[in-house]
C-alpha cells in the first residue's frame, strides 16, 4: 500500500470493508460485512476504534440492519446493540441519534435503506470535510518550527478524513512548523507505536516512539514545544475525555509551562454535559495488562486498574481545536 491508498472503513457494493486495526502494523487485513453484530463486534474488539471512526461505522451500520427488511422493530434493535459497545466517545451516540432521527421521520414509502445509507455518507462526508478544516486552523497555534508530542491515534485510523490531532500535525509539518514528532506508545493497546507511527511512516514525518512513562523526562531536557491529543468527550467547561495518559501529559505541560493542545470535531462537545466528571469511563479487561497483541507475559490472576480514558479538567487545556474555531479557557461552546 502507498500513503495514498490505506483506508480504515469505506461502504461499497452494500458492505462495510474494514481495516482490522488490531493487527496493524505488522498485518494489513481487511474485513467485508454485511452484519451490523459484525461491526459491533468490531467496535467492541476495536479492529474500528477513535471517536468519530466509530461513529460513522455504527451509522453504517444501522443502515446494513434495515438492508434486507425496513422493520422498525430489527433497526432498534441494531440500534441497542450498537449503542452498547462503547459508552465513552460521544461521537457514537451522536451518530447514532442522527440517523434514529432520519429513520423515524423517512417517508415509509420511500427506500428506507437508501435514506438511511445516505445519511451515513453523508455523517462520513462532514467528518472527512472537519478533519480539512481542522487541520487548516490548527496551523495558527504555531509560532516558530516546533517538535510535537501526542498521543494514541487520531489519524485518519480514527477519523473519517485525514484525522484531528494527527492532521493539525501534518499539515504543520507541510508547512515547516513542524520538524520532529513524539509519540507516546500509548499502553495498553498501542495505538501510538503500532498505528501513529504506521501513519507518520506514510506520511514521512520524522518521528520517535517513547513510552507513555517516558514523558516526563522528554520534558525536563527540554526537548518539546507543545503536546497534541485528541478527545472522546468534551464537556460543556471543556473538561476532555482522551486516551489514558493524556491527563499526564496535561499535567506535565503546567509543570513545565508549555502549550496543551485539544483538537476535536465540534461532534465530539457534549454540551448536556456541564463538566467531566459526568463522562463515563469505560474501563477495560484486565488482561490486556499481562499480553501484548495476544502474547501473554504474565499467568497470574492479578487484581487490575484499568480506565481506557481519562478526564483532564479544562484549566489545563490552552486551547481546543475545532472546525469551527479554536476555543480557549474558560471554555463556553454554545455562546461563541
Ligand atoms: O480506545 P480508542 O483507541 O478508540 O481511543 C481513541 C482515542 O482516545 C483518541 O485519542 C480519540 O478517540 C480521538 S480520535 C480522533
Amino acid at each position: 500500500m502507498n500513503s495514498k491508498e490505506y483506508f480504515s472503513i469505506k461502504f461499497e457494493n452494500d458492505e462495510l470493508i474494514f481495516l482490522d486495526q488490531t493487527k496493524l502494523p505488522n498485518e494489513e487485513i481487511y474485513f467485508k460485512t454485511k452484519s451490523y453484530k459484525r461491526v459491533a463486534k468490531a467496535i467492541e474488539k476495536l479492529e474500528i476504534r477513535g471517536a468519530p471512526l466509530i461513529g460513522i461505522a455504527a451509522a453504517y451500520g444501522l443502515a446494513l440492519s434495515i438492508k434486507k427488511s425496513s422493520d422498525q422493530n430489527i433497526f432498534l434493535k441494531a440500534y441497542e446493540r450498537l449503542k452498547n459497545t462503547r459508552p465513552t466517545a460521544v461521537n457514537l451516540f451522536y451518530a447514532l441519534n442522527t440517523i434514529k432521527l432520519s429513520f423515524e421521520n423517512a417517508n415509509a414509502k420511500n427506500d428506507l435503506y437508501k435514506v438511511i445509507l445516505n445519511k451515513a455518507i453523508e455523517l462520513h462526508n462532514n467528518d472527512k470535510n472537519k478533519c480539512d478544516l481542522i487541520g487548516k486552523n490548527g496551523l495558527s497555534i504555531f509560532h516558530k518550527k516546533s517538535t510535537v508530542l501526542t498521543h494514541c491515534n487520531t489519524g485518519k485510523f480514527a477519523t473519517g478524513g485525514d484525522g484531528t490531532a494527527f492532521n493539525v500535525i501534518k499539515q504543520a509539518y507541510k508547512n515547516n512548523l513542524v520538524d520532529f514528532v513524539y509519540a507516546d506508545e500509548t499502553r495498553p493497546l498501542l495505538q501510538g507505536s503500532r498505528l501513529t507511527s504506521y501513519e507518520l511512516e506514510k506520511e514521512k514525518i520524522p518521528f520517535a516512539i517513547l513510552t507513555d512513562s517516558s514523558a516526563a523526562s522528554l520534558f525536563s531536557s527540554d526537548n518539546i514545544d507543545l503536546v497534541i491529543v485528541g478527545a472522546d468527550r468534551i464537556a460543556a467547561n471543556g473538561d476532555t475525555a482522551n486516551k489514558i495518559g493524556t491527563y499526564n501529559l496535561a499535567v506535565l505541560c503546567h509543570y513545565h509551562k508549555k502549550p496543551f493542545y485539544i483538537v476535536a470535531p465540534s461532534t465530539t462537545i457534549d454540551s448536556k454535559l456541564s463538566s467531566g466528571d459526568k463522562i463515563e469511563i469505560e474501563y477495560r479487561n484486565g488482561k490486556e495488562l499481562f499480553e501484548i497483541n495476544g502474547r501473554k507475559f504474565i499467568n497470574k490472576n492479578l487484581k487490575t486498574y484499568t480506565p481506557a480514558f481519562d478526564v483532564t479538567p479544562s484549566k489545563l487545556i490552552k486551547g481546543i481545536i475545532t472546525e469551527k474555531k479554536i476555543y480557549e479557557y474558560p471554555y463556553n461552546f454554545i455562546n461563541e
